[in-house]
């Protein structure tokens, strides 16, 4: 499966968050990282549907949202209508995750899970006929620039393990502390399209580098 990247927008410049998809369209990445934290699953605050709207216009590269709330199935629409083409909801807020899969597939959008570090791969079996996406979560989420968690890579290579033995294709996706460092060693477990944020926007020489570099840095594997 072709290697794919998502630049989480958190890192960007937010008081110029239209231009920054515009410049990610140009850098060459594949899609746009939206990370929406509610201040109460996670600590942090970030993005309502309003501004990934208003964002929409600047681009025509595949939104993703990552939803980090406590509650998603109160506002995954709202996300939707804001123009995500996917939805991705945390095993760990979600008891009745195949209901809360289902209605986002409902509403049009490509669903997703997400899993914590300390969250088992077993936890998601039961629902991946119904996913594109699987999001393993390389740091505890909430905060953008923190230390990859290399022992999360058995449960990568474990899940890699599972979407092959499923009948559709689903993106193995990491995210959290992707660097030129790390992201071999997600990408040799399994991953095929990695978030990375702080590794994009603050690259010295930019986006475009960035995303190059880190293509570089896996394509033998
Ligand atoms: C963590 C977020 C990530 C993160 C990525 O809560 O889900 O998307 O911000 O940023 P870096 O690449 O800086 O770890
Ligand atoms: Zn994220």
């Amino acid at each position: 499966m072709a290697l794919e990247i998502a630049p989480s927008i958190m890192a960007a410049d937010t008081a110029k968050l239209g231009e920054e998809c515009e410049t990610l369209e140009a850098a060459g990445a594949d899609r746009v990282h939206w990370d929406i934290m509610d201040g109460t699953f996670v600590p942090n605050l970030t993005f309502g549907p309003d501004v990934v709207k208003a964002c929409r216009k600047y681009s025509n590269l595949r939104f993703e949202a990552h939803l980090m709330v406590a509650d998603p199935d109160k506002c995954f629409l709202s996300y939707i209508e804001a123009g995500c083409d996917s939805i991705m909801i945390h095993v760990e807020t979600c008891p009745h995750l195949h209901k809360s899969l289902t209605a986002i597939a409902d509403a049009g959008a490509s669903p997703g899970v997400a899993l914590n570090p300390h969250t088992p791969a077993v936890a998601i079996a039961e629902v991946l006929s119904l996913v594109d996406t699987v999001l393993v979560m390389t740091v505890n989420p909430g905060f953008g620039g923190q230390n990859y968690i290399a022992s999360v890579e058995p449960k990568i290579a474990q899940i890699k393990r599972m979407i092959d033995a499923v009948d559709h294709r689903i993106d193995l996706e990491v995210d959290g502390g992707i660097k030129l460092e790390t992201a071999v060693g997600a990408v040799t477990a399994g991953a095929n399209l990695l978030v990375a944020g702080t590794a994009i926007f603050k690259h010295p020489t930019g986006p475009a580098n960035a995303i190059a570099s880190l293509r570089e840095s896996v394509q033998h594997e």
